[in-house]
C-alpha cells in the first residue's frame, strides 16, 4: 500500500475533500482518523468521518475521539456558515451514536506500529499539541507532520491577520511549531489557491468516482467563499492540497524558517516567520526550523487533483 497518514482533522466539507483524495489516490494508507472540534463540534465531526468511510466502504479505519475545546480555555466557536449545519454542507449524515469517543489512547500503539508514519493536521492544533505534551519521545518517531494552518505576511481569513487552525488555538498551535520535527507547513499563502472551480466539479460528479464532491463544493461552501471574495472561480480546498503534499511535495516551493505564533490581541493567530534570508534558516529562541510552503504551481495542482478523483488522464 502507500505512504501510511495518521489524520487530524475537524472534518468539515474540505477535510472531507482531502480524506475523499486519500482514498482515491492509491498511495495513501490512512491507518487512524482523529476527530476534534472545529468547523464543527467534536460529536459531529467524529459522525461525518463514519458517514464518510461508510460510503466509501472503508469502516476498517479506526476512528478517535480528540480535543473538544481549544487550550486557550475559550469556548469553541464553530462555522456553519462555511460547512452547512452538520458540517457537510447540505448533506445530513446518517447518525451513529453507537461508537465511544472517549477511545483517544487508540491513537498511541499506532503511533509505535509505523517506522515512516507521517502525520496530516488539517483542523485546529490541539491535539497534536496534547501529543507533544505528553508523548514527545514518541512524537519523535513521526517522519513528517503535514499541517494546514497560518497566513504569511498575506491576510488572513477569520480576521484581518490570522488563519482559522492557528486562530481558534494559538496555544496550541505555538506548541506544535516548537517542538515538531520536519513540519511542511502550508498556509493560506499556498492553499486560499487551490481552486476547485464549479466546471471541475461538475466533471467530477459526471465521472461518477465520487458523488460526495458536488453537494459538499456547490452550496454553502462555493456560496460563502463567493461572498467572502467576489469574482474567486471557486472553491479553495485547503485540507485537500495539504495532504495532496504527502504524495506529490514537488507542487510546492517551500522556505525554511522557525514559526511562532501571536498569542494574545488584536493580531491573535498571526504566524510570524522570518523572511529575512540570512536569518531564516537558524533555529530562534529553541524553535526548530519549518519548511513553509509559500507557493503552489497550480496546473501541477488541478493535474493531479482532477485525475485522482475522475480515473482520468489530464
Ligand atoms: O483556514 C482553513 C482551515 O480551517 C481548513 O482546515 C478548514 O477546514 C478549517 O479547519
Ligand atoms: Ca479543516
Amino acid at each position: 500500500m502507500g505512504q501510511k497518514v495518521l489524520f487530524f482533522g475537524d472534518v468539515g466539507i474540505d477535510d472531507t475533500v482531502a480524506l475523499l483524495y486519500a482514498h482515491f489516490s492509491g498511495e495513501i494508507d490512512v491507518v487512524g482518523i482523529v476527530a476534534c472540534y472545529g468547523n464543527a463540534p467534536k460529536e459531529q465531526t467524529a459522525n461525518n468521518v463514519r458517514y464518510i468511510l461508510k460510503e466509501v466502504g472503508r469502516t476498517d479505519i479506526p476512528v478517535m475521539g480528540g480535543a473538544e475545546k481549544p487550550m486557550t480555555g475559550e469556548v469553541p466557536v464553530f462555522y456553519p456558515d462555511v460547512h452547512g449545519p452538520d458540517g457537510l454542507g447540505p448533506i445530513t449524515p446518517t447518525e451513529d451514536q453507537s461508537a465511544s469517543l472517549e477511545n483517544f489512547f487508540q491513537v498511541i500503539p499506532l503511533l509505535d506500529q509505523y517506522d515512516d508514519l507521517v502525520i496530516v493536521n488539517v483542523g485546529r492544533l490541539t491535539t497534536l499539541a496534547t501529543l507533544f505534551l505528553l508523548y514527545p519521545e514518541k512524537m519523535e518517531r513521526i517522519h513528517t507532520f503535514y499541517v494546514m494552518g497560518g497566513a504569511f505576511n498575506v491576510p488572513g481569513n477569520v480576521t484581518p491577520s490570522a488563519e482559522a487552525n492557528f486562530h481558534a488555538d494559538p496555544v496550541a498551535a505555538n506548541i506544535v511549531m516548537r517542538y515538531a520535527k520536519n513540519v511542511k507547513l502550508f498556509p493560506l499563502n499556498v492553499t486560499q489557491h487551490a481552486i476547485v472551480t464549479p466546471g471541475m466539479v461538475d466533471f467530477i460528479h459526471f465521472k461518477g468516482k465520487s458523488t460526495l464532491i458536488k453537494p459538499l463544493l456547490d452550496y454553502y461552501y462555493f456560496g460563502f467563499y463567493q461572498k467572502k471574495v467576489p469574482g474567486l472561480e471557486g472553491s479553495p480546498v485547503h485540507d485537500a492540497v495539504t495532504i495532496m503534499a504527502v504524495i506529490h511535495p514537488e507542487m510546492f516551493t517551500f522556505y525554511k524558517t522557525p514559526v511562532a505564533l501571536e498569542i494574545n490581541g488584536e493580531a491573535r493567530g498571526l504566524s510570524i516567520g522570518d523572511f529575512r534570508q540570512s536569518f531564516a534558516q537558524y533555529e530562534c529562541d529553541g524553535r526548530l526550523v519549518q519548511d513553509v510552503a509559500v507557493s503552489l504551481e497550480y496546473f501541477k495542482f488541478y493535474r493531479n487533483f482532477m485525475e485522482v478523483m475522475t480515473g482520468e488522464s489530464f
